[in-house]
């Protein structure tokens, strides 16, 4: 029997980790751990949430006392960390945020860890779960390995690249058992629309105006989040401490032309004229500091622990749209309340 603390587990990736591991790994007791933000969503869970070896905590990571308690409690025998605050454009409007969070929130469970485990590190893991937005922006050529230099450029990225930076001091100095992946932009069921893929798939239902950042030429590498968590899985049972193992889906696509797709799919699902959602394509002002181009090499997980995506990306879309448009009271519950709010405000000046 070991005891699992998943950070973020009420969130879009966390959620999909922690169905995994409860229904994969029924001899884990599984503790999610949440502050609820509005990214945490406890219907993300409804399917798991009764399971004997499950429990939610609600709680801040940046509250060190408390992460102190939690530790001492439960004594944990690993760690996988996905609380974070994930979305570049709140990064811009309130960078402090993100420092509390992404940083602090981080120290204080590395500190909680040490601290439980300093007489025995046998069979303990702390496992973080990073971003490619730490390796910077590329040009037209070139790839993310696990040796490219950090070179963060929005208050997310930076704030991601200075936990890792933890992490990594963390397992050096002190000899914490502890490792980081980092991978490239996820999509799939229970993303907060906030994001690209949910945003627009929301628009186009509603038949409201389709923002693109300046002309649509950046460039991201798509992963189906499902297999995000396959590979987390693998990395916290087989990857080895101190090292870092990239994720991705070897899955480029310039954001107009995966908006082009979408507004495809979604004219024949909602049975509209062909180019009616292209329609509502509107160019708006660049995000500050908008990185050009992601792109991962996760070789080095391919080849060492055997894991590589399960599905193709066309597939995943449409299986997503589905999920979206089937799924209208979650959709409904995430959208009402502040949602509106926050869409006004961060779109008025565009
Ligand atoms: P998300 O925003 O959907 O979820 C974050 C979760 O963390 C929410 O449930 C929220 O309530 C919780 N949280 C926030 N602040 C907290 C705090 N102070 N204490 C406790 N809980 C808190 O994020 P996501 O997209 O699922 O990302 C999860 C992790 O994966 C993040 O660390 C992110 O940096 C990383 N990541 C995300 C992507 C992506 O494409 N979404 C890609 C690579 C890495
Ligand atoms: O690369 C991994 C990262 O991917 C994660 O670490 C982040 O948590 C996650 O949010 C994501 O970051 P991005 O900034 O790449 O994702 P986002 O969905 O916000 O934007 C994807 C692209 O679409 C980006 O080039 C900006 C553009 N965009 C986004 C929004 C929300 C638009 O053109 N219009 C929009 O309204």
């Amino acid at each position: 029997m070991k005891t699992i603390l998943i950070t973020g587990g009420a969130g879009f990736i966390g959620s999909h980790v922690v169905r995994l591991m409860v229904n994969k790994y029924p001899d884990y007791q599984i503790i999610n751990l949440d502050k609820l933000t509005y990214a945490g969503n406890l219907a993300n869970l409804k399917d798991i949430e009764d399971k004997p070896n499950y429990q939610f905590v609600k709680g801040d990571i940046v509250d060190s006392n408390f992460i102190t308690k939690l530790f001492e409690e439960y004594q944990f025998d690993g760690v996988i960390h996905l609380a974070a605050e994930s979305h570049v454009d709140r990064s811009i409007s309130n960078p402090t945020e993100f420092v509390f969070t992404n940083v602090i929130g981080t120290v204080n469970l590395l500190n909680a860890a040490r601290h439980i485990w300093t007489d025995n590190t046998e069979g303990k893991l702390f496992y973080h779960i990073s971003t490619d937005e730490v390796y910077g922006s590329l040009g037209k050529e070139g790839i993310f390995t696990e040796t490219t230099a950090y070179d963060p450029h929005s208050p997310y990225s930076a704030s991601k690249a200075s936990s890792d930076h933890f992490v990594r001091a963390y397992h050096d100095t002190f000899g914490l058992p502890a490792l980081i992946s980092n991978c490239s932009n996820n999509y799939g069921a229970f993303q907060f629309p906030e994001k690209l893929i949910p945003l627009f798939i929301n628009n186009i239902k509603h038949n409201k105006p389709l923002p693109v950042y300046g002309k649509g030429e950046n460039i991201r590498d798509w992963l189906w989040v499902e297999d995000h968590a396959r590979a987390i899985d693998a990395i916290f049972h087989e990857g080895k401490a101190g090292e870092t193992y990239n994720i991705g889906g070897h899955n480029e696509w310039t954001n107009i032309d995966l908006i082009k797709l979408m507004c495809s799919i979604m004219d024949r699902k909602l049975k509209r004229e062909t180019g009616t959602s292209e329609k509502l394509i509107t160019f708006v002002k660049d995000r500050a500091g908008h990185d050009l181009r992601y792109a991962i090499d996760s070789s080095k997980l391919q080849h060492e622990l055997g894991w590589k995506p399960s599905l193709q990306f066309k597939e995943g879309l449409e299986k997503t749209i589905d999920w979206y448009l089937e799924n209208k009271e979650w959709l409904k519950g995430v959208t009402s309340g502040d949602y509106q709010k926050y869409y006004n405000e961060m779109y008025k000046d565009r």
